[in-house]
């Protein structure tokens, strides 16, 4: 079995996203951890502009969204697409030169945006030059990916490329409208959009990074790994499709929700927070397939880790969908916006969702990337446990602070005067500040669990000459 999948597809460009992966999960976790830090302690800063709040949460997003995610997303993409096609990945050469590409993209974020060099529109701070960088190394991995359909042996193309499809023709068409800049200098250019459509533009790039970023091209792994890792069909394959052209039509719509009570017409606002809210349908749908998958084999969550988080992941999926329509509603919004409530909804998708699953989806091709069990099991629950507490925690703070925020704010005495200074708003936050600090290292703690697992597990597998055994027999084989 090792041989013929040495031998069928290309596996070491998968390899080493999935490391990276890890390692980046690691980085940008440790950043947030920092970052939060210093909004609970500010003496943090060290009055070090390289360290203020403001170079390194950008630093900290781009880290886990496009370092983290985009290794995650690349290499199971590339996994699951020669599986799921019957076929070897259209080239191996392109494949590694995304590989190459992605990550000296990354170094130059790591370098530039400590410096001070950033566009300062959300998601999408890189420079220009970085920015062309992405458009062709994006394009690379879509190309790869789009022709090793092209090839395939099966007849039908399996509902998880249709996710990574959409993801990846979507976020190619947005990250090039959004980017378009004129350049005054290397490291310096100016938007060619303005004013509220600078705005418009910025936000309709924002949630779909969200939409079909973090969302489509995530749960084109978990219709994926969901079915292997528990070793049934998907629950149903016709929900699986309504989901996805429901998902797809929907999200980009929503952009406006972000900009409500702003200078955009307000029908905009509106438009957005009525298709956000009919958006719980397709995720609630897709929620409960992926967890239906296990319907009649429930007791497989007692004994494999890896499934546990494929299936936590789908709880806070459900949840932050649940959540996320709420939030846009207008007079929900005039609450939360500005405050920490936001933060806490991003990361309830973002650990719960985002890192869980893509922490499950590394674990199980991981084991049949290098052709060994992980090095313990045992790890991969405690890590589970710390991923899960880390999240909730820190979660938690954000509701309690963030609705506490935007209560303090818009709190009257008779007289019409404000009852709060703002400062006094700050102080209250502190302890949910040093709370959501405790969390996320909680959080860190099981990324590092998981890295070091991981390394481990390459190490055994070296160790056993598992690859070079793989590949030896399917030489022999061919
Ligand atoms: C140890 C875990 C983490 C900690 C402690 C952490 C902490 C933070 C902090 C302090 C901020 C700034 C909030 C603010 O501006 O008030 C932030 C923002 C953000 N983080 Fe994290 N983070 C962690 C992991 C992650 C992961 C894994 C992801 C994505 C997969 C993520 C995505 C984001 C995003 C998208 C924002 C921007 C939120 C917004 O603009 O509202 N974080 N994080
Ligand atoms: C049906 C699904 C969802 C809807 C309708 C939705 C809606 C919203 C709304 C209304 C906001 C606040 C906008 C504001 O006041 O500025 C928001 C922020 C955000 N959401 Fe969601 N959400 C959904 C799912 C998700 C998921 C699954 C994730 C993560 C993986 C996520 C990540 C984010 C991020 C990163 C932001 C912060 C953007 C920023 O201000 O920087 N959302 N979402």
């Amino acid at each position: 079995m090792d041989a013929r999948a040495e031998q069928k597809y290309s596996l070491g460009v998968v390899r080493w996203f999935a490391v990276m992966a890890v390692v980046y999960l690691v980085v940008g976790a440790s950043v947030g951890v920092y970052i939060a830090s210093e909004l609970a302690w500010p003496v943090l800063n060290f009055d070090i502009p390289q360290l203020t709040f403001g170079r390194l949460r950008p630093l900290h997003t781009n880290a886990v969204i496009f370092a983290f995610g985009g290794c995650a997303l690349m290499a199971t993409a590339f996994y699951s697409v020669q599986r799921t096609c019957g076929v070897r990945l259209w080239s191996e050469k392109l494949a590694w030169f995304t590989f190459w590409g992605w990550n000296l993209i990354i170094v130059s974020a790591v370098i530039t945006l400590p410096l001070g060099f950033t566009q300062g529109k959300e998601y999408a701070e890189l420079e220009w030059p970085i920015d062309v960088a992405i458009a062709v190394v994006w394009l690379a991995y879509s190309f790869n990916f789009i022709m090793t359909i092209a090839i395939r042996k099966s007849s039908h193309i399996y509902v998880s490329n249709w996710f990574f499809l959409a993801m990846m023709i979507m976020i190619t068409y947005l990250h090039v409208v959004n980017s378009l800049s004129i350049p005054v200098g290397l490291f310096k250019s100016y938007s060619i959009f303005s004013g509220v459509q600078d705005a418009m533009i910025q936000w309709w790039w924002g949630h779909n990074a969200v939409g079909f970023y973090l969302t489509a091209g995530f749960l084109g792994i978990m219709y994926y790994f969901v079915p292997k890792q528990a070793g049934r069909p998907v629950y149903s394959y016709r929900l699986s499709v309504i989901h996805f052209w429901a998902l797809t039509f929907g999200y980009v719509w929503l952009g406006a929700h972000h900009l409500q009570y702003t200078a955009l017409p307000d029908w905009t606002g509106s438009l957005g927070a009525a298709v956000s809210l009919a958006m719980i349908i397709p995720s609630w749908g897709g929620a409960i397939n992926g967890m239906m998958t296990l319907s009649g084999a429930w007791d497989k969550l007692r004994t494999d880790y890896t499934l546990r988080f494929l299936i936590m992941s789908l709880a806070f999926y459900a949840m932050s969908t649940f959540e996320g329509p709420v939030m846009s509603i207008k007079t929900v919004n005039a609450l939360s916006h500005y405050t920490d409530w936001t933060v806490g909804h991003v990361h309830s998708g973002a650990l719960g969702w985002v890192a869980m699953v893509g922490a499950g989806a590394i674990y199980h091709l991981i084991t049949r990337c290098f052709h060994t069990e992980m090095w313990s099991a045992k790890l991969i629950n405690v890590h589970f446990w710390l991923f899960t507490i880390g999240t909730v925690v820190y979660i938690v703070a954000m509701w309690v602070s963030g609705i506490m925020q935007g209560l303090m704010w818009r709190a009257y005495d008779e007289y019409g005067t404000l009852v709060y200074t703002f400062a006094e708003s700050v102080e209250a936050m502190h302890p949910y500040y040093a709370m959501r600090a405790i969390g996320g290292a909680i959080f860190l703690s099981g990324a590092v669990l998981m890295l070091i697992n991981v390394v481990m597990t390459v190490r055994k597998s070296a160790a056993e000459g598992k690859v070079d055994q793989a590949r030896t027999a399917a030489l022999a084989s061919a």
